[in-house]
């Protein structure tokens, strides 16, 4: 069956033109610095983010992990929000790898402030860990795609800086917080030491994230993405995806943001949907299906048999994520389908 598949943004497949781009890379070793594709990717996420450096690594995951542990030391600690990818969907990595304390806190809508985080910094003591690092993340995927507010972002650099520590800004997906609040993507990286992008998001390369900072950060996490096996070499082949990808595909991500909104209204129309509106900000939709007769996933399974792919994240809640292999036609039969399963 050709399913409409709403799983998540990350299931995209390369376009012909995308192809065309990667089969035609100029490639070299990267390892030794000498792929001019990468090179030249690496500088236009620098100048885009208005950081002195970026590095290309292969998944958000890694560029995570690198940023991460390249800024900090075992036994620092690090705050975030209580359902931040790197804490709840990265496998224990920022305590197996980098050693770290993670201090969670509720954010709202992922959104945590310098209200609460000011009082929860610590110094190193004989006692007490010494917090290095705030982490936060924009759009914030478990919270259904939120935009993490300018204001707050700003307001937490400022306390990082009072504090002289660092604020890494896990942006997987700030294409998308850029697209639907028109603020650069500058002046966001702004807020932060260290940035992470994804391109095999909503921009759709298969593969390929960067991380950006100062030109000493970059070349610390470059040890690093080689400790953890992230130094490829040939690999301008997916760089090239990347640039495609970046010079094509930033704008239409409002088709994306627009698509989400629709299928969030429908689902608001239905009895036995619940739903937050006000988070619907960007491509991902989270509901809660609790008041029909099914769970998530029987929900989800049923849905499936209609041509429909959702993504059940509890027994009661079901996450759909809008893409550019997804049309606003496929998003009216999702909705066709859905009401035939809950019977409404
Ligand atoms: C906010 C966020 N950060 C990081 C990642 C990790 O990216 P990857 O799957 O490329 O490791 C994801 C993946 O969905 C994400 O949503």
């Amino acid at each position: 069956m050709n399913y409409v598949d709403l799983r998540s943004d990350t299931v995209t497949k390369p376009s012909k033109e995308m192809r065309r781009a990667m089969a035609e890379a100029v490639v070299g070793d990267d390892v030794f610095g000498d792929d001019p594709t990468v090179n030249r990717l690496q500088d236009m996420i620098a100048e885009m983010l208005g950081k002195e450096a970026a590095l290309y690594v292969p998944s958000g995951s890694m560029g995570n992990a690198i940023c991460l542990k390249a800024q900090t030391v075992p036994g620092n600690e690090v705050i975030c929000d209580r359902f931040a990818h790197i804490v709840n969907y990265e496998v224990g990595n920022v305590a197996v790898f980098s050693g770290l304390q993670t201090n969670m806190i509720d954010g709202l809508n992922g959104a945590i402030t310098r209200e609460q985080v000011g009082p929860l910094l610590k110094t190193e003591s004989l006692h007490t860990p010494g917090t290095t690092l705030i982490e936060i993340e924009n759009t914030h995927n478990r919270a259904g795609g939120a935009i993490f507010p300018f204001d707050e972002m700003q307001k937490l650099r400022r306390l990082a800086d009072e504090f002289e520590i660092k604020v890494h800004l896990d942006g997987a997906r700030l294409w998308n917080a850029h697209v639907a609040t028109g603020i650069p993507l500058a002046d966001y990286a702004k807020c932060a030491d260290s940035v992470s992008v994804c391109f095999s998001k909503g921009l759709g390369a298969p593969i390929g994230s960067c991380i950006a900072g100062s030109r000493d950060f970059i070349e610390n996490g470059r040890r690093v993405r080689k400790m953890l096996g992230g130094g490829m070499r040939q690999v301008g082949l997916l760089a090239a995806a990347a640039i495609y990808a970046i010079e094509n595909n930033i704008a239409r991500l409002a088709d994306d943001h627009a698509n989400a909104r629709f299928l969030a209204e429908e689902l608001s129309k239905i009895d036995s949907v619940i739903i937050d509106l006000d988070t619907v900000q960007t491509n991902i939709v989270i509901f809660d299906i609790s008041r029909t007769n099914m769970t998530a996933p029987e929900l989800c399974e049923k849905w499936k048999e209609l041509g429909t792919l959702s993504l059940p994240i509890s027994d009661s809640r079901i996450r759909i994520v809008t893409h550019l292999d997804v049309t606003s036609e496929q998003c009216e039969e999702a909705m066709v389908a859905f009401r035939k399963v809950v019977g409404a």
